[in-house]
Protein backbone atom coordinates (compact mmCIF):
# COMPACT_ATOMS: atom_id res chain seq x y z
CA UNK A 1 0.00 0.00 0.00
CA UNK A 2 1.35 3.86 -1.03
CA UNK A 3 1.98 5.46 2.34
CA UNK A 4 -0.78 7.35 3.46
CA UNK A 5 -0.04 11.55 2.85
CA UNK A 6 -1.57 13.58 6.08
CA UNK A 7 -3.96 16.40 4.71
CA UNK A 8 -5.88 17.81 7.65
CA UNK A 9 -4.40 16.98 11.02
CA UNK A 10 -6.48 19.03 14.04
CA UNK A 11 -4.87 19.14 17.52
CA UNK A 12 -6.35 20.22 20.81
CA UNK A 13 -8.84 22.75 19.42
CA UNK A 14 -11.09 24.98 21.41
CA UNK A 15 -13.92 26.82 20.81
CA UNK A 16 -16.42 28.94 22.47
CA UNK A 17 -19.10 31.66 21.94
CA UNK A 18 -20.14 34.26 24.10
CA UNK A 19 -23.93 34.15 24.83
CA UNK A 20 -25.91 35.91 27.59
CA UNK A 21 -26.21 33.19 29.70
CA UNK A 22 -22.19 33.00 29.48
CA UNK A 23 -19.12 31.18 27.69
CA UNK A 24 -20.22 28.21 25.95
CA UNK A 25 -17.25 26.06 25.50
CA UNK A 26 -18.51 24.29 22.43
CA UNK A 27 -15.40 22.67 21.34
CA UNK A 28 -13.28 20.72 24.17
CA UNK A 29 -10.38 19.66 22.99
CA UNK A 30 -11.05 18.00 19.57
CA UNK A 31 -8.14 15.86 17.99
CA UNK A 32 -8.60 14.53 13.89
CA UNK A 33 -7.10 13.57 11.19
CA UNK A 34 -7.65 12.93 7.45
CA UNK A 35 -5.81 11.75 4.19
CA UNK A 36 -5.85 11.78 0.91
CA UNK A 37 -8.43 9.78 -0.58
CA UNK A 38 -9.89 8.52 2.51
CA UNK A 39 -12.93 9.37 4.05
CA UNK A 40 -13.97 9.98 7.87
CA UNK A 41 -17.43 10.53 9.29
CA UNK A 42 -17.81 13.00 12.34
CA UNK A 43 -21.29 11.46 14.06
CA UNK A 44 -22.91 12.48 17.09
CA UNK A 45 -26.22 14.00 18.56
CA UNK A 46 -27.43 17.18 17.57
CA UNK A 47 -24.94 20.19 19.67
CA UNK A 48 -22.37 17.73 19.90
CA UNK A 49 -20.36 19.99 17.71
CA UNK A 50 -20.26 18.71 14.36
CA UNK A 51 -20.70 21.49 12.44
CA UNK A 52 -18.61 23.66 14.52
CA UNK A 53 -16.13 21.82 13.83
CA UNK A 54 -15.96 21.92 10.48
CA UNK A 55 -16.94 25.12 10.02
CA UNK A 56 -13.77 26.02 11.59
CA UNK A 57 -12.31 24.08 8.84
CA UNK A 58 -13.24 26.29 6.20
CA UNK A 59 -12.24 29.50 8.71
CA UNK A 60 -16.09 29.97 9.05
CA UNK A 61 -16.63 31.25 12.83
CA UNK A 62 -20.11 33.55 14.01
CA UNK A 63 -19.09 36.27 15.34
CA UNK A 64 -19.48 35.32 18.81
CA UNK A 65 -17.30 33.02 18.37
CA UNK A 66 -13.28 32.31 19.04
CA UNK A 67 -11.01 29.65 18.67
CA UNK A 68 -9.29 29.76 22.08
CA UNK A 69 -6.56 27.49 21.11
CA UNK A 70 -5.39 24.57 19.20
CA UNK A 71 -4.10 23.84 15.35
CA UNK A 72 -5.88 23.09 12.63
CA UNK A 73 -2.88 22.14 10.03
CA UNK A 74 -3.53 21.91 6.53
CA UNK A 75 -0.95 20.32 4.16
CA UNK A 76 -0.70 20.52 0.72
CA UNK A 77 1.51 20.25 -2.79
CA UNK A 78 1.74 23.77 -4.11
CA UNK A 79 0.81 23.19 -7.80
CA UNK A 80 3.17 26.09 -8.90
CA UNK A 81 6.42 24.74 -7.06
CA UNK A 82 6.23 21.35 -6.58
CA UNK A 83 6.38 21.89 -2.84
CA UNK A 84 4.13 20.22 0.19
CA UNK A 85 3.06 22.79 1.99
CA UNK A 86 1.54 23.24 5.62
CA UNK A 87 -0.70 25.76 7.02
CA UNK A 88 -2.11 26.47 10.00
CA UNK A 89 -5.76 27.47 9.45
CA UNK A 90 -6.12 28.84 12.53
CA UNK A 91 -3.26 31.45 12.00
CA UNK A 92 -4.90 32.80 8.60
CA UNK A 93 -6.45 35.77 7.71
CA UNK A 94 -10.22 35.99 6.25
CA UNK A 95 -8.53 37.42 2.93
CA UNK A 96 -5.91 34.39 3.07
CA UNK A 97 -8.71 32.06 3.93
CA UNK A 98 -11.49 33.17 0.78
CA UNK A 99 -8.83 33.67 -1.68
CA UNK A 100 -6.59 30.40 -1.50
CA UNK A 101 -8.52 27.94 1.15
CA UNK A 102 -12.41 27.86 0.94
CA UNK A 103 -13.70 26.58 -1.53
CA UNK A 104 -10.42 26.56 -3.45
CA UNK A 105 -8.93 23.44 -1.70
CA UNK A 106 -11.76 22.62 0.89
CA UNK A 107 -15.19 22.77 -0.05
CA UNK A 108 -18.34 22.20 1.82
CA UNK A 109 -22.10 20.73 0.94
CA UNK A 110 -24.53 21.63 3.30
CA UNK A 111 -27.82 19.94 4.36
CA UNK A 112 -30.40 22.02 2.35
CA UNK A 113 -29.12 22.85 -1.18
CA UNK A 114 -31.63 25.66 -1.12
CA UNK A 115 -29.71 27.79 1.46
CA UNK A 116 -26.09 27.62 -1.07
CA UNK A 117 -27.78 28.16 -3.50
CA UNK A 118 -28.87 31.80 -4.96
CA UNK A 119 -32.35 31.96 -5.99
CA UNK A 120 -31.64 34.87 -8.31
CA UNK A 121 -28.77 33.82 -10.52
CA UNK A 122 -29.06 31.18 -12.93
CA UNK A 123 -27.25 27.50 -12.54
CA UNK A 124 -24.76 28.02 -14.85
CA UNK A 125 -23.61 31.49 -13.36
CA UNK A 126 -23.11 30.25 -9.78
CA UNK A 127 -21.35 27.15 -11.34
CA UNK A 128 -18.80 29.11 -13.27
CA UNK A 129 -18.48 32.41 -10.68
CA UNK A 130 -16.08 30.42 -8.49
CA UNK A 131 -13.67 29.15 -11.28
CA UNK A 132 -13.43 32.93 -12.26
CA UNK A 133 -12.88 34.14 -8.98
CA UNK A 134 -9.87 31.49 -7.93
CA UNK A 135 -8.56 30.68 -11.14
CA UNK A 136 -9.16 33.69 -13.14
CA UNK A 137 -10.71 31.31 -16.04
CA UNK A 138 -11.86 32.79 -18.95
CA UNK A 139 -16.13 32.40 -19.22
CA UNK A 140 -15.43 30.25 -22.21
CA UNK A 141 -13.37 28.20 -20.37
CA UNK A 142 -15.91 28.33 -17.24
CA UNK A 143 -18.20 27.41 -19.42
CA UNK A 144 -17.42 24.19 -20.65
CA UNK A 145 -16.02 23.38 -17.40
CA UNK A 146 -18.96 23.62 -16.02
CA UNK A 147 -20.84 21.49 -18.52
CA UNK A 148 -18.36 18.69 -18.28
CA UNK A 149 -18.97 19.45 -14.01
CA UNK A 150 -23.00 19.13 -14.41
CA UNK A 151 -22.08 15.49 -16.33
CA UNK A 152 -20.03 14.16 -13.58
CA UNK A 153 -22.45 14.88 -10.98
CA UNK A 154 -25.48 12.96 -13.50
CA UNK A 155 -27.40 15.64 -14.80
CA UNK A 156 -28.62 15.55 -18.62
CA UNK A 157 -29.38 18.49 -20.42
CA UNK A 158 -26.67 20.36 -19.20
CA UNK A 159 -26.46 23.15 -21.23
CA UNK A 160 -30.37 23.79 -20.78
CA UNK A 161 -30.03 23.37 -17.21
CA UNK A 162 -27.27 26.15 -17.15
CA UNK A 163 -29.75 28.48 -17.85
CA UNK A 164 -32.39 27.41 -15.01
CA UNK A 165 -33.06 28.91 -12.02
CA UNK A 166 -32.94 26.90 -8.49
CA UNK A 167 -36.17 26.70 -8.01
CA UNK A 168 -37.19 24.95 -11.09
CA UNK A 169 -35.47 21.98 -10.28
CA UNK A 170 -35.96 19.02 -7.61
CA UNK A 171 -34.25 18.85 -4.16
CA UNK A 172 -32.10 15.76 -5.62
CA UNK A 173 -30.78 18.00 -8.78
CA UNK A 174 -30.44 20.79 -6.68
CA UNK A 175 -27.89 18.79 -4.48
CA UNK A 176 -26.07 17.38 -7.44
CA UNK A 177 -25.52 21.47 -8.34
CA UNK A 178 -24.60 22.14 -4.91
CA UNK A 179 -22.02 19.04 -5.46
CA UNK A 180 -20.59 20.52 -9.01
CA UNK A 181 -20.12 23.80 -7.23
CA UNK A 182 -18.13 22.60 -4.30
CA UNK A 183 -16.16 20.65 -7.13
CA UNK A 184 -15.46 23.47 -9.38
CA UNK A 185 -11.98 24.51 -8.49
CA UNK A 186 -10.93 20.90 -7.72
CA UNK A 187 -10.84 21.13 -3.70
CA UNK A 188 -8.30 18.81 -2.18
CA UNK A 189 -11.35 17.73 0.81
CA UNK A 190 -15.02 17.90 0.71
CA UNK A 191 -17.13 18.28 3.74
CA UNK A 192 -20.26 17.12 3.38
CA UNK A 193 -22.56 18.33 6.54
CA UNK A 194 -25.58 15.91 6.61
CA UNK A 195 -25.68 16.19 2.45
CA UNK A 196 -28.73 13.80 2.19
CA UNK A 197 -30.97 14.24 4.90
CA UNK A 198 -33.14 16.95 2.83
CA UNK A 199 -33.50 14.30 0.42
CA UNK A 200 -36.45 11.24 -0.08
CA UNK A 201 -34.50 8.13 0.85
CA UNK A 202 -33.73 6.60 -2.66
CA UNK A 203 -32.10 10.64 -3.76
CA UNK A 204 -30.24 9.98 -0.59
CA UNK A 205 -28.52 6.36 -1.67
CA UNK A 206 -27.96 8.20 -5.28
CA UNK A 207 -26.35 11.17 -3.98
CA UNK A 208 -23.98 8.99 -1.67
CA UNK A 209 -23.09 6.64 -4.94
CA UNK A 210 -22.24 10.10 -6.44
CA UNK A 211 -20.00 11.56 -3.68
CA UNK A 212 -18.28 8.13 -3.75
CA UNK A 213 -17.71 7.95 -7.37
CA UNK A 214 -16.54 11.12 -7.67
CA UNK A 215 -14.12 10.90 -5.07
CA UNK A 216 -12.20 7.57 -6.30
CA UNK A 217 -12.19 9.69 -10.18
CA UNK A 218 -10.52 12.62 -7.73
CA UNK A 219 -8.88 11.42 -5.00
CA UNK A 220 -10.81 13.50 -2.83
CA UNK A 221 -10.45 13.57 0.71
CA UNK A 222 -14.01 13.60 2.33
CA UNK A 223 -15.07 14.41 6.19
CA UNK A 224 -19.05 13.47 6.49
CA UNK A 225 -21.06 14.77 8.96
CA UNK A 226 -24.39 13.08 9.87
CA UNK A 227 -26.46 11.47 12.60
CA UNK A 228 -26.93 8.36 10.39
CA UNK A 229 -24.95 5.66 11.65
CA UNK A 230 -26.32 3.67 8.06
CA UNK A 231 -24.94 6.37 6.01
CA UNK A 232 -21.58 6.04 8.12
CA UNK A 233 -21.83 2.19 7.63
CA UNK A 234 -21.98 2.62 3.49
CA UNK A 235 -18.87 5.56 3.39
CA UNK A 236 -16.90 6.10 5.84
CA UNK A 237 -13.18 4.48 6.34
CA UNK A 238 -12.70 5.92 10.06
CA UNK A 239 -15.21 7.01 12.04
CA UNK A 240 -15.06 9.81 15.13
CA UNK A 241 -17.75 9.34 17.87
CA UNK A 242 -18.41 13.11 19.25
CA UNK A 243 -20.03 14.37 22.45
CA UNK A 244 -20.61 17.65 23.89
CA UNK A 245 -17.91 19.07 22.02
CA UNK A 246 -14.73 16.11 22.76
CA UNK A 247 -14.08 12.87 20.39
CA UNK A 248 -14.89 10.35 22.44
CA UNK A 249 -14.08 7.29 20.60
CA UNK A 250 -12.50 6.78 17.20
CA UNK A 251 -11.46 3.96 14.97
CA UNK A 252 -11.58 2.07 11.78
CA UNK A 253 -15.67 1.70 10.49
CA UNK A 254 -15.05 -2.15 12.04
CA UNK A 255 -14.18 -1.09 15.08
CA UNK A 256 -16.45 1.43 16.01
CA UNK A 257 -19.82 -1.22 14.15
CA UNK A 258 -18.09 -4.22 15.56
CA UNK A 259 -15.96 -3.63 18.68
CA UNK A 260 -17.37 -0.65 19.97
CA UNK A 261 -15.91 0.60 23.37
CA UNK A 262 -17.31 3.76 24.96
CA UNK A 263 -20.90 3.35 26.56
CA UNK A 264 -22.36 6.21 24.19
CA UNK A 265 -20.98 4.76 20.69
CA UNK A 266 -23.26 1.59 22.08
CA UNK A 267 -25.99 3.88 22.62
CA UNK A 268 -25.75 5.92 19.40
CA UNK A 269 -25.92 2.01 17.71
CA UNK A 270 -28.51 0.95 19.66
CA UNK A 271 -30.78 3.79 18.53
CA UNK A 272 -29.42 3.07 14.61
CA UNK A 273 -32.64 2.05 13.01
CA UNK A 274 -32.97 -1.42 11.98
CA UNK A 275 -33.68 -1.73 8.02
CA UNK A 276 -34.14 -5.07 7.98
CA UNK A 277 -36.83 -5.79 10.82
CA UNK A 278 -37.98 -2.59 10.88
CA UNK A 279 -38.27 -2.54 14.44
CA UNK A 280 -41.02 0.05 15.68
CA UNK A 281 -39.32 0.43 19.81
CA UNK A 282 -36.25 2.34 18.39
CA UNK A 283 -33.92 2.97 21.69
CA UNK A 284 -33.40 5.95 22.86
CA UNK A 285 -30.70 7.49 24.94
CA UNK A 286 -31.64 8.60 28.58
CA UNK A 287 -30.89 12.16 29.55
CA UNK A 288 -29.97 15.18 27.64
CA UNK A 289 -26.18 16.53 26.68
CA UNK A 290 -24.24 18.77 29.44
CA UNK A 291 -25.12 22.54 29.11
CA UNK A 292 -21.41 23.77 28.07
CA UNK A 293 -21.90 26.87 29.71
CA UNK A 294 -21.33 24.90 32.76
CA UNK A 295 -17.66 23.38 33.36
CA UNK A 296 -17.63 19.81 32.55
CA UNK A 297 -16.32 17.08 35.44
CA UNK A 298 -14.94 14.48 34.23
CA UNK A 299 -16.62 12.29 31.26
CA UNK A 300 -19.70 14.37 30.26
CA UNK A 301 -21.43 11.49 29.08
CA UNK A 302 -21.41 10.29 32.68
CA UNK A 303 -24.52 11.97 34.23
CA UNK A 304 -26.41 9.34 31.22
CA UNK A 305 -24.27 6.04 31.59
CA UNK A 306 -25.74 3.14 33.74
CA UNK A 307 -22.19 2.14 33.35
CA UNK A 308 -19.94 4.80 34.23
CA UNK A 309 -17.42 4.83 36.89
CA UNK A 310 -17.47 6.86 40.09
CA UNK A 311 -14.19 8.47 38.44
CA UNK A 312 -16.11 9.20 35.37
CA UNK A 313 -17.73 11.61 36.93
CA UNK A 314 -14.59 13.70 38.51
CA UNK A 315 -12.40 13.10 36.24
CA UNK A 316 -12.10 13.90 32.34
CA UNK A 317 -10.70 10.33 30.81
CA UNK A 318 -7.66 10.30 28.78
CA UNK A 319 -7.90 9.00 24.97
CA UNK A 320 -6.94 5.18 25.84
CA UNK A 321 -5.70 3.14 22.78
CA UNK A 322 -7.42 -0.04 22.76
CA UNK A 323 -4.94 -2.91 23.15
CA UNK A 324 -3.91 -4.26 19.84
CA UNK A 325 -4.73 -1.46 17.59
CA UNK A 326 -3.15 1.52 16.36
CA UNK A 327 -6.65 3.42 15.38
CA UNK A 328 -9.31 2.55 18.11
CA UNK A 329 -9.18 5.36 20.72
CA UNK A 330 -11.76 5.82 23.50
CA UNK A 331 -12.39 8.62 26.23
CA UNK A 332 -14.04 6.66 29.23
CA UNK A 333 -12.19 5.15 32.45
CA UNK A 334 -14.11 1.46 31.47
CA UNK A 335 -11.01 1.35 29.15
CA UNK A 336 -8.30 1.40 32.46
CA UNK A 337 -6.53 -1.51 32.96
CA UNK A 338 -7.96 -1.88 36.32
CA UNK A 339 -11.41 -1.07 35.31
CA UNK A 340 -13.96 -3.67 35.61
CA UNK A 341 -14.68 -5.38 32.90
CA UNK A 342 -18.45 -4.23 31.18
CA UNK A 343 -19.71 -5.75 27.94
CA UNK A 344 -21.53 -3.95 25.54
CA UNK A 345 -25.48 -4.47 26.21
CA UNK A 346 -26.26 -7.87 24.87
CA UNK A 347 -29.16 -6.49 22.43
CA UNK A 348 -27.02 -4.17 21.37
CA UNK A 349 -24.04 -7.53 20.87
CA UNK A 350 -26.51 -9.59 18.91
CA UNK A 351 -27.64 -6.84 16.51
CA UNK A 352 -24.00 -6.25 15.40
CA UNK A 353 -23.26 -9.70 14.96
CA UNK A 354 -26.54 -10.02 12.63
CA UNK A 355 -25.29 -6.65 11.10
CA UNK A 356 -21.33 -8.48 10.45
CA UNK A 357 -22.69 -11.39 8.63
CA UNK A 358 -25.60 -9.76 6.53
CA UNK A 359 -22.76 -7.28 5.24
CA UNK A 360 -22.37 -3.75 5.83
N1 LIG B 1 -23.13 31.19 17.38
C1 LIG B 1 -23.29 30.40 18.45
N2 LIG B 1 -23.54 30.93 19.66
C2 LIG B 1 -23.69 30.15 20.75
N3 LIG B 1 -23.60 28.81 20.73
C3 LIG B 1 -23.37 28.22 19.55
C4 LIG B 1 -23.20 28.98 18.35
N4 LIG B 1 -22.97 28.11 17.32
C5 LIG B 1 -22.99 26.88 17.88
N5 LIG B 1 -23.23 26.93 19.20
C6 LIG B 1 -23.29 25.80 20.13
O1 LIG B 1 -22.21 24.94 19.87
C7 LIG B 1 -22.60 23.58 20.07
C8 LIG B 1 -22.24 22.76 18.87
O2 LIG B 1 -23.07 23.15 17.77
P1 LIG B 1 -23.00 22.44 16.35
O3 LIG B 1 -23.80 23.26 15.43
O4 LIG B 1 -21.59 22.19 15.98
O5 LIG B 1 -23.72 21.06 16.63
P2 LIG B 1 -23.93 19.84 15.62
O6 LIG B 1 -23.23 18.66 16.21
O7 LIG B 1 -23.57 20.26 14.26
O8 LIG B 1 -25.52 19.59 15.77
P3 LIG B 1 -26.62 19.22 14.65
O9 LIG B 1 -26.53 17.74 14.52
O10 LIG B 1 -27.90 19.65 15.26
O11 LIG B 1 -26.29 19.94 13.39
C9 LIG B 1 -24.08 23.60 20.40
O12 LIG B 1 -24.23 23.49 21.78
C10 LIG B 1 -24.53 24.94 19.89
O13 LIG B 1 -25.62 25.43 20.64
MG1 LIG C 1 -24.68 20.54 12.51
Amino acid sequence: MAERERILKIRNLNISFKTDSGTVNAIRGVNLDLYRGETIAIVGESGSGKSVTTKAIMGIMANNGTIDSGSIEYTWHDENTGEVRTEDIVKLNEKQMQKEIRGRKIAMVFQDPMTSLNPTMTIGKQIMEPMIYHYGKSKEEAYAKSLELLELVGITDAEKRMKNYPHQLSGGMRQRIVIAIALSCDPYVLICDEPTTALDVTIQAKILELIQDIQKKKNLSVIYITHDLGVVAKVADYVNVMYAGKIIETGTIDEIFYDPRHPYTWGLLSAMPDLDTNDPELYTIPGTPPNLAVPVKGDAFAPRNQYALNIDLRVEPPMFEVPGSTTHKVASWLMHPNAPKIEMPHALKKRLEKMEKGGK
